[in-house]
């Protein structure tokens, strides 16, 4: 039981002391006792921290060395990141920090996403026959979403952290000035968004070498970034939000073809939001609330999964089983969901058991039920651009953040003399209801472009608390991530380690396009036959996707273990 909640039960017991002074006294003593006991004893053994580059997880540790907590060390490491792995998040882009404070079990989701621009409308994207003129809203500064990283982490570190700014943002500054090595990852994706780095001069110049994909091993130094990451140090959210920075931002998007304006930059606000909170067989699960789609679809689908005693059929039933609860969830999340602050969302009831039960009762074990509305499919291959890290200090404070520029370097552009390359999280909107945005993924309404809102997320940093322990875990992967969280989940149910949840071959649907996308090794040769009877139809993947970093502190053996995806570079660290 949690500090809070045993504080509630105290509470609830008050008025009995009236009728039996003594006696009540007496009970409140030994509550009270007990949960100092509880406080006491629910400290960690150990920290860890999981994340998508060694470099960030060793300076992550530093911190913690340092003195500084869990909510330090994120800092810290959202910040390492964006200069490590420019081409998965940023300070030109944004994300979600789930936060565990121990002292008092208090839990926020600090809501750093991109927003629109003010001058932006639901036609940005479209020419003058309505259609969506390709890559507009992936490559360039037209792309670009108002960045949220830079003022979440002044927020972060202020509010939540220990120590200043200068502190934990001196290794992320530090790397920036002196370079990282690029190594066969980096190459990748270079690789993959060569022409759109191509397109801006100053992007060139800083990820590229000589106009060309790097070689291995050459330094990658990114010395506007330090200046930048330094005024942010030293003067807060007015080091990049105004003052020279933001002009030159603006003068740089705007001579782009983009139409941010300084107002968009002085108005950005990060926003606290309550976590969505639901449970699976005796677990909860703590995850992101919209603007991510992420714990709202999470939920939705453990839901519908609850209705069937999973472990009572064959292997191949559970996997058709968790197709069908996936493809119900996506269909709701493009209906749906979208910003907070500009649609109302029936969320009660899209994670209520009973309307999962709804949702489970057309499920048959016999045959896939067919999406409807079929259109253009656009999927991409990868799955490891944007970044996830999971943190636990020996407090027993706990981070889960999942950040992202969009696309792999984002929107490609980097304003003169500011370092910061710019995200493309524009493209998450639906530019236009029906048509797939670069993840396949649909929207309507709900997530149309208006000036000022946040585009619908499926990032879905979450934690997960069992009879026996906690757990944290998050992964990049675009409309892939909410279904890995699935998988996690699941794994850790069936009693896995953070090593299992994060190997475990993963398979995805999402109602459009209507198919079950698998890694090597997701579904064995007799499952593929099955599945296909079944009416599922199969598309197998080249590569692996997704990176998930896990953490996980047992309780009951009082041991802390954490992982990385071994499809990624990142690494795990308990210390
Ligand atoms: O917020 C989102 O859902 C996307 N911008 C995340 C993109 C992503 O995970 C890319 N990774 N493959």
């Amino acid at each position: 039981m949690s500090a809070s909640r045993l504080n509630q039960v105290v509470t609830g017991l008050l008025p009995d002391t009236k009728k039996a002074p003594s006696w009540g006294l007496f009970c409140v003593f030994i509550l009270l006792l007990l949960a100092q006991v509880a406080l006491a004893v629910e400290k960690p053994p150990a920290a860890a921290i999981a994340s998508a580059h060694p470099l960030a997880t060793q300076a992550g540790h530093e911190i913690l060395a340092a003195g500084g907590n869990a909510f330090d060390a994120a800092v810290t490491v959202s910040a390492v990141l964006a200069v490590v792995e420019p081409y998965s998040s940023g300070m030109g882009g944004g994300g979600f920090w789930l936060l565990h404070r121990a002292k008092d079990g208090f839990e926020t989701m600090l809501d750093g996403r991109e927003r629109a621009p003010l001058a932006a409308h639901q036609d940005l994207y479209l020419d003058d026959q309505g259609e969506v003129i390709p890559n507009l809203s992936i490559n360039g500064a037209l792309a670009a979403g108002i960045p949220g990283q830079p003022a979440a982490l002044v927020h972060l570190a202020e509010k939540y952290g220990q120590l200043p700014l200068k502190q934990t943002l001196a290794a992320a500054i530090r790397l920036a000035r002196e370079g990282f090595p690029v190594d066969d990852y980096y190459r990748r994706m270079v690789k993959w968004r060569l022409d759109a780095l191509r397109q801006s001069p100053s992007a060139e110049s800083l990820f590229l070498q000589s106009g060309e994909i790097p070689q291995v091993g050459h330094n990658v130094r990114q010395p506007d970034l330090a200046n930048t990451l330094e005024l942010l140090a030293e003067q807060g959210r007015d080091g990049f939000y105004k003052g020279k920075v933001a002009q030159k931002l603006i003068d740089g998007v705007r001579a782009n073809g983009g139409i941010w304006t300084l107002e968009d930059l002085a108005d950005y606000q990060p926003i606290e939001r309550v976590p969505v909170r639901g449970s699976y067989r005796g677990i909860s699960i703590t995850s992101a609330a919209p603007p991510s789609s992420g714990g709202v679809m999470l939920l939705a689908m453990l839901n519908i999964l609850s209705r069937f005693e999973l472990e009572a059929y064959p292997v191949v039933t559970r996997k058709h089983l968790m197709i069908e609860a996936m493809r119900r969830a996506y269909r709701d999340r493009a209906e749906y969901l979208g910003d907070p602050d500009f649609v109302d969302m029936p969320i009660e009831q899209l994670i209520h058991p009973l309307y999962a039960a709804g949702l489970a009762r057309d499920i048959a074990l016999g045959h896939a039920t067919p999406s409807k509305a079929p259109y253009s499919t656009v999927q991409s291959d990868e799955g490891r651009d944007t970044t996830h890290f999971s943190i636990l200090d020996k407090e027993g404070n706990r981070v889960a953040a999942t950040l992202s520029i969009n696309y792999p370097f984002g929107s490609g552009f980097v304003p003169e003399g500011t370092g910061i390359l710019l995200n493309d999280e524009m493209d998450d909107f639906s530019a236009r209801p029906g048509v797939p945005n670069v993840y396949g993924l649909i929207g309507g309404e709900a997530n149309a472009i208006e000036p000022g809102k946040r585009m619908l997320s499926s990032m879905t940093p979450t934690f997960i608390e069992t009879a026996e322990g906690v757990a944290i875990m998050g992964t990049p992967g675009g409309s892939r991530i909410i279904t890995m969280l699935l998988h996690g989940i699941l794994e850790l149910q069936a009693g896995g380690e953070p090593k299992d949840w994060v190997n475990k071959p993963r398979f995805h649907h999402q109602y459009l396009p209507d198919e079950v996308q698998f890694e090597p090794g997701a579904l064995t040769a007799d499952e593929v036959t099955e599945l296909t009877r079944l009416g599922h139809q199969l598309k197998p993947l080249k590569r692996s996707y997704g990176n998930m970093q896990a953490v996980y502190w047992n309780k009951k053996t009082e041991a802390v273990s954490a992982a990385s995806d071994p499809r990624g570079i990142g690494n795990a660290v308990v210390h």
